[in-house]
């Protein structure tokens, strides 16, 4: 099911993260910028996570005018699985959906592939970097146990170890999510990713979708060439900034 967001909310599970209080905004506009603000002052919001779209240079203007930092931009790719050709040359490895008892092995490896990521989090000097680390992993975790954040992790092993992961989520009935995923640093570079996104498009494709949808951080090229190899192709970008009202 597709779920519409509030234009702004406190966030509970950045302040359990990192004991400040948070509000985070998905979509800012010129229009709402200020009621975004008046939200925080009213309810004494520490940290303010918000987004706007890439395109939209008014309201990026207006939140530096406001004292909002840059903090990262996503770019959002989506592929049609019914016409796009398979990806050439994915090597062969062994995915299979996630076990019980195999969580914790998803979230230290998780912890091991983000750590000094170059997420919102981890550009922000104010927030401690362990923490910053730790909430890739939690996410991992979460996704592995909660039907709410996701509907399958189908993880890759080679030789019995956990090499990479990729969590999936059903977002509309025709429509399927790259959630978060991550190759072990050691296993890098040598095709488990794309391995990950073949096993995801027939996951997906099983499901019901006719698209997948996904995104990343602007500098991550990695992700960005399998994802163009597997047919993938850029629709939107959004802008993520920090505002801290102390
Ligand atoms: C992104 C990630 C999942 C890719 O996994 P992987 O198994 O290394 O991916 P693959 O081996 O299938 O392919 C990666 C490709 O990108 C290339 N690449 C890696 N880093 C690169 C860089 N900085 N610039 C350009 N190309 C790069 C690799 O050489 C490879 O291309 P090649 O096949 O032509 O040699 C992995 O690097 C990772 O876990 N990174 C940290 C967490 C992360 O970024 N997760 C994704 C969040 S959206």
């Amino acid at each position: 099911m597709d779920s519409v967001l509030p234009h702004v909310y406190l966030s509970d599970i950045d302040k359990e993260r990192f004991a400040i209080e948070t509000a985070r905004a998905p979509e800012v506009t010129i229009e709402t910028l200020q009621s975004v603000l008046d939200f925080c002052y009213e309810h004494t919001v520490q940290l303010l996570i918000a987004r706007c779209n890439a395109s939209d240079l008014k309201t990026v203007q207006a939140m530096e005018s406001n004292g909002f930092f840059l903090t990262d931009t996503l770019l959002y790719y989506q592929c049609d699985i019914l016409t796009t050709p398979a990806a050439r040359n994915v090597p062969h490895i062994n995915i299979s959906p996630v076990h019980p008892g195999e969580e914790d092995m998803v979230k230290n490896m998780a912890y091991e592939a983000f750590r000094g990521y170059i997420g919102h989090y981890h550009a922000d000097p104010k927030l401690d970097r362990q923490k910053c680390d730790e909430a890739y992993a939690s996410w991992a975790y979460r996704s592995c146990i909660r039907k709410d954040i996701a509907d399958q992790v189908l993880v890759a092993k080679q030789d019995g170890s956990l090499k990479g992961f990729i969590v999936l989520k059903m977002h509309k009935p025709e429509e399927g999510q790259l959630v978060l995923n991550a190759v072990h640093p050691e296993a890098q570079g040598s095709g488990v990713y794309s391995a990950l996104v073949s096993a995801a498009k027939e996951w997906c494709f099983q499901q019901g979708a006719k698209r997948i949808t996904t995104s990343t951080h602007l500098p991550n090229i990695a992700v960005q060439k399998v994802w163009a190899r597997h047919g993938f192709w850029l629709t939107h970008a959004d802008c993520t900034f920090h505002k801290w009202f102390d």
